[in-house]
């Protein structure tokens, strides 16, 4: 019998469960929040009391998705952070209890790496190339903005982040401000392709190195619609696909620049992206054209492991695992790591 990892994701609005042996997946349950949408964005506290109803019946559930019986259980993982400090604790008091009732390691999983690990996850019946050290990875969320050098599994250095906002906030506040409900990052991938990527100019940032800004890009297209709107109050509904498509260009064009230069500032080639915000069409489009010219090996997550999930959580702790890296039961989550 091989090494079968429990793991637990809590840190914002999904709770997730799943069940991870040898590095392959059994089960990977997300239970969502509905309950944020009338609100435009996550309440913490309604998130918390989500994941405390939530949190029992999706257990149970990835455990018998996946045939696993409690007994075959070797450690439970969890997220400690970075994220909503209400939400952590659910998964962490969870994940504790159950090391504690069953005997077995508790191990603590950083949800930025635990995104970047998703192209380390292997498949029972398909053979999966996984990236080689080292790995940089351009990583995009909701909450985070960052590229990351993978020096092994477990050492994970951050070249350059976000000074403000995230490439996922950018999506979403840009999407409320056209009256899109949140999150907007699906919607606007989805109304893009039916738009002319060029047909407006957005505002870039020019922040010095590795690093990202989107607050002045928000403000730029802010400001863009309002002028507009003054001339035109249809303007945001006849222009939609338009703006979506010029908006989404704009996200695409700053995060795909920096990747190129730590590519080559770094001569590292094994490249892949990660987080809520690889699942969009045109990210993935432009990092597969820089891949074809640059002589990159690309890696671009399964659809399903993108936005937050347990898999995540659980590859990870697989890999803390082996490595003998566990958690005592006086560990506490943290909002920010
Ligand atoms: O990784 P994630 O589930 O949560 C955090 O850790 O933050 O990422 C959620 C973010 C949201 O901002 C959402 O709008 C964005 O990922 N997102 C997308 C797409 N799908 C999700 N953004 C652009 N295009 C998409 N297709
Ligand atoms: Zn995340």
């Amino acid at each position: 019998m091989g090494v079968t990892i429990l793991a637990i994701e809590s840190s914002c609005d999904d709770t997730s469960a799943a069940v991870v042996r040898d590095a392959c997946v059994l089960s990977n349950l997300i239970a969502g929040q509905e309950v944020h949408r009338s609100y435009g964005g996550v309440v913490p506290e309604l998130a918390s009391r989500a994941h405390q109803v939530n949190i029992v019946p999706v257990v149970d559930q990835a455990l018998k998705k996946a045939g696993t019986d409690i007994d075959e259980i070797s450690a439970v993982a969890f997220t400690r952070g970075p994220g909503l400090l209400g939400s952590l604790l659910v998964g962490a008091s969870f994940a504790k209890g159950f090391a504690l009732a069953r005997k077995i390691p508790l191990i603590e999983v950083n949800h930025l790496q635990a995104h970047v690990l998703v192209h380390f996850i292997k498949k029972k019946e398909e053979e999966v190339t996984v990236p080689e050290f080292p790995f940089l990875c351009l990583l995009v969320s909701g909450g985070h903005t960052g590229i990351m050098l993978l020096k092994s599994h477990l050492e994970m250095e951050t070249l350059g982040g976000t000074i403000d906002d995230a490439a996922g906030e950018a999506f979403d506040k840009c999407g409320k401000l056209m009256g899109l409900p949140y999150p907007a990052g699906p919607e606007i991938d989805r109304l893009a392709m039916q738009g002319d990527k060029n047909a407006f100019r957005f505002s870039r940032p020019s922040v010095p190195g590795l690093n990202f800004s989107f607050s002045g890009l928000k403000t730029s297209f802010l400001y863009f619609l309002r002028d507009r709107l003054k001339e035109d109050p249809g303007f945001i509904a006849e222009n939609k696909a338009d703006l979506c498509a010029s908006l989404q260009n704009t996200i695409v064009e700053i995060l795909v620049e920096k990747l190129v230069t730590a590519s080559l500032e770094t001569g590292i080639r094994e490249i892949g992206i990660a987080g809520g915000v690889s699942a969009n069409s045109g990210l993935r489009n432009r990092v597969l054209e820089e891949a074809r010219e640059r002589k990159w090996n690309i890696f671009i997550p399964d659809s399903g492991l993108t936005t937050d999930n347990a898999a995540m959580i659980g590859i990870t702790g697989y890999y803390k695992y082996l490595g003998r890296k566990f958690a005592t039961q006086d560990i506490a989550p943290q909002a920010r790591l």
